[in-house]
Formats: C-alpha cells, structure tokens, sequence
C-alpha cells in the first residue's frame, strides 16, 4: 500500500467518500426538491467495476477509510456484492456507510457480513409526524428500528446524524442528548449547510455555539475516542453510554485539517464539498488509460484541492444538490 499522499498545503488525504448513487428512497427538505431531481442518467453512473478499480487505485496511493454515500446507497441493486468485494480490497481499512437507516432493519446483518465496519445514520426528529414532514413520506419507526439493529449486529460505533434547522428540531436536542447518555450511540449535531435547497436558509441557520447554549453541557468534556475520519468534535462524561458531537461546517469550518475528497455517482472528483472544482474521472476510467495513467491523474488532481471552501460566497447559486455530491 502507498504512503498517505498529501495536497500542496500539506494536509494528510485518506478518506474518500464514493457516493454510488443520486437516487433515495426520501426527499429530505433541506436536501432535495419537493418535486424531486432529474435523476443522472444510468448509462452516466459509475459502474460497481468502475467504482471497486478506484478504489484498489486509491489505496496505491495510501487512501485507507471508504465511505459509501448517495442518495441513499442502500437502494442501489448490488450494493452488497459490491461492498462484500470493497471490503476485501488490500489497504481498504475502513469501510463505512452513511445512510438514512430505512432499510437497516433488514440489511444490517448482511452489511456486517460483507465487511461494512460501521454506519452512520440520519434522524432529525424523534416525531412521526414531523419525520414524515422533513422527509416528505417516511417512517421514524423503521429508522429507530434500524438503529437498534446497528447495534445489535456490532456495526460500531453507530453514529447518527442530526441536522439542526431552526425551529423545525431545535426543541429536540436535548431528547437527542439523552439518547446518548442512555445507548452507545455518537449523536453529532450538524449546522445547516448552504447547498442546493439549502442555500438561501440562512434564516433556519443554527450554529454550534447556539446549540451548546441550548443543551447546557455542564460535565460533559471533549473526547478522542471515538473512532472516525470525519470532522466531529465529541464530548462526554461518565454518565454516557455514548456521546454527543458537533459538525461545524460553517461557523468554525475546519478546512486546514480536511483529510478527504469525494466521488460522486456520475465519476466526478469532487476535492471540496464546497468547490464546484471537479475532475472528470468517468472519461478517465472509460478511456484506455492504465491504471498508473489513472492513479498520476487522481495523485496531481488531490495536489490541487482547494484550501477552503467559500460557503459564504455568492458563486453557491446554482451548485449540485447535496444528494448527487452524497454529503
Ligand atoms: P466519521 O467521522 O468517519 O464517522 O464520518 P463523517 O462524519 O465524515 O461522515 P458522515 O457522512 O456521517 O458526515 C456527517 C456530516 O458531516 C454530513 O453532513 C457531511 O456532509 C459533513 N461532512 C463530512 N465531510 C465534510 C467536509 O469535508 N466538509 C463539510 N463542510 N462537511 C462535511
Ligand atoms: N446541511 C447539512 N447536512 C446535510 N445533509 C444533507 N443536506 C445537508 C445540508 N444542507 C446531511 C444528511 C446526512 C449527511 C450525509 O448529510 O442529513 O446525514
Ligand atoms: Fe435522501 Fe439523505 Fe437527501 Fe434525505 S438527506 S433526501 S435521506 S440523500
């Protein structure tokens, strides 16, 4: 396996997170259209072979964590054939999902057994009316259901993801806190990203220091335990099965310790989930090229990713929706 390879501003690049697919079973309303999207067209998706040869490439050039993103991953038909082989690739360390947990209850075991190390899962409300609302159609019951599964088949540390928007969730949160002081579960607050859908809700905006006021953290200190790539800060104290972590992706961006670029389903190489700066890596994979041709290419395109994002910056208008880039 290679050395971690670095960018031009000397940050360590390992983890990259393959998004395998636009297509979900849910149509959150921070992410996604009520309309719905265009789906990308079949024949424009990276194949599971084209995916896994990435992959091997990629760890020649030392990357060792693998997140598999969408959409929702877990509809994509031969999802664990390709991750049984995913997990079997040399090098490949980690290999990870994110997903929105609706078909954990029946996949979970299966996950485990094709060498999926662990999830992460998004629930925003612990209502059924208002998880109906936020999704437009889905049912809390099978997302509580696929956690509880998580943990019993050992997919750990099962972290779940929650989006704060305000006034939509934010009377939650200290119900989410209690989850973690009562299961081993990382339940990590995000702030509300400006893309797509998103990006004129600045008004529902949440920042972490404002959660930190709500939730009232007396006792709770930072740890480092908890096994991840991502950019969560955690804490927690004795009295916690598990812990609460935040993704300050606006606020206190964390840009200069960055450790990933993405894949999205269409085989774009995605260097900042903020720049729209993307490396055509489909035409690159479907040309004759070798797979050393392929492996200088991804090697000179990471050199090159940007320092920071702008999120701030009026060039968001018209970007990718956060479903086609997989978050
Ligand atoms: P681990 O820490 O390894 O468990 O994974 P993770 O937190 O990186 O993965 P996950 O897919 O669960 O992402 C959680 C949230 O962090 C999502 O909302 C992502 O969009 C966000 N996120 C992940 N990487 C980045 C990043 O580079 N920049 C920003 N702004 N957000 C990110
Ligand atoms: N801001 C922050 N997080 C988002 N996600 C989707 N859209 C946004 C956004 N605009 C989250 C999902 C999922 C993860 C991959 O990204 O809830 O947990
Ligand atoms: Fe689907 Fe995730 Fe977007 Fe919700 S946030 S619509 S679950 S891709």
């Amino acid at each position: 396996m290679g050395k971690s390879m670095q960018d031009q501003y000397q940050r360590k690049i390992e983890y990259l997170r393959i998004s395998i697919t636009d297509r979900c079973n849910l149509r959150c309303q921070y992410c996604m259209p009520a309309e719905g999207v265009q789906w990308i067209p079949h024949d424009s998706i990276l194949t599971f072979e084209e995916i896994l040869r990435v992959m091997q490439i990629s760890t020649s050039l030392g990357f060792k964590r693998f997140r598999i993103t969408g959409g929702e991953p877990l509809v994509r038909a031969g999802v664990l054939e390709f991750l049984q082989k995913a997990s079997q690739i040399p090098g490949v360390e980690d290999l990870m999902i994110t997903t929105n947990g609706l078909l954990l209850p029946e996949m979970a075991g299966d996950l485990k057994k094709a060498g999926v190390s662990r999830v992460n899962i998004s629930l925003d409300t612990f209502h059924p009316e208002k998880f109906k609302e936020i999704t437009r159609g889905g049912d809390v019951k099978k997302v509580i259901e696929g956690i509880h599964r998580s943990l019993e088949v050992g997919l750990h540390p099962v972290k779940l993801n929650v989006v704060v928007v305000r006034d939509l969730n934010t009377h939650e949160l200290p119900r989410f806190m209690e989850l973690a002081r009562d299961y081993p579960l990382h339940v990590r607050f995000i702030e509300l990203m400006p893309i797509g859908v998103s990006s004129d809700k600045r008004n529902e905006f949440v920042s972490i220091d404002e959660m930190k006021e709500r939730l009232g953290l007396e006792g709770l200190k930072p740890t480092h335990d908890i096994r991840g790539g991502g950019p969560a800060e955690y804490i927690t104290s004795d009295g916690f099965k598990g812990s609460i972590g935040f993704i300050s992706a606006l606020s206190k961006h964390f840009c200069n310790t960055c450790n990933r670029v993405r894949l999205t389903p269409d085989g774009k190489l995605r260097l900042c989930l903020h720049s729209a700066k993307e490396l055509d890596f489909r035409s690159l994979l479907r040309s004759n090229k070798s797979d050393e041709e392929v492996k200088q290419a991804l090697a000179e395109a990471i050199w090159h990713k940007p320092a920071e994002h702008h999120m701030n910056d009026e060039a968001w208008q018209g970007q990718r929706i956060m479903s086609q880039i997989g978050g």
